[in-house]
């Protein structure tokens, strides 16, 4: 046997699902505006052209350089003391780099006159050409540094 409804029950039933159906036909209306369907609106398949980086198709490297070419003097050489290298360049425009720490105590060497890279510290000198040591205490010569010259400018290889 089933129970009578009351009027207040199925009034409540009612509007419970008026508002599903309001509900309903405004969730309808809002997915047509955002979201076409697909199947009619094919998107195009054209693609832009993706932008080159710098290096690309290049061998120029990408870190900034140790130095340009011109700033080295020839016969001479320069000391980076952040990245504790000494470049240095001959008559000729050779370019040699080396460690700028001194392989005797650690001292940075500090400059490259009269053919030779020159420690303060105890007065040992190198070969600007070679790394050799040509005086002073140090046993060892100053370690070479790998660099490529590329478009006017020194780079560490
Ligand atoms: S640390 Fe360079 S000569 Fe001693």
């Amino acid at each position: 046997m089933t129970k009578p409804v009351s009027a207040v029950e199925r009034r409540t039933v009612l509007l419970a699902g008026g508002a599903v159906a309001t509900t309903t036909a405004l969730t309808g209306c809002v997915i047509k505006q955002e979201a076409p369907p697909v199947a009619t609106q094919p998107q195009p398949r054209v693609s832009s052209p993706q932008p080159e980086s710098p290096s690309a198709g290049s061998e120029v490297p990408t870190d900034p350089p140790l130095a340009q070419v011109a700033d080295i003097p020839a016969g001479g050489g320069v000391v980076l003391k952040e990245q504790k290298v000494v470049l240095t360049k001959d008559g000729s425009g050779k370019i040699a780099a080396f460690s700028a720490v001194c392989t005797h105590q650690g001292c940075a060497v500090t400059d490259v006159t009269g053919g030779t890279i020159n420690c303060p510290c105890h007065k040992s000198k190198f070969d600007a050409a070679s790394g050799e040591r040509v005086a002073g205490p140090a046993k060892k010569p100053l370690p070479s540094v790998a660099v490529v010259e590329r478009n006017g400018a020194v780079y560490q290889a």
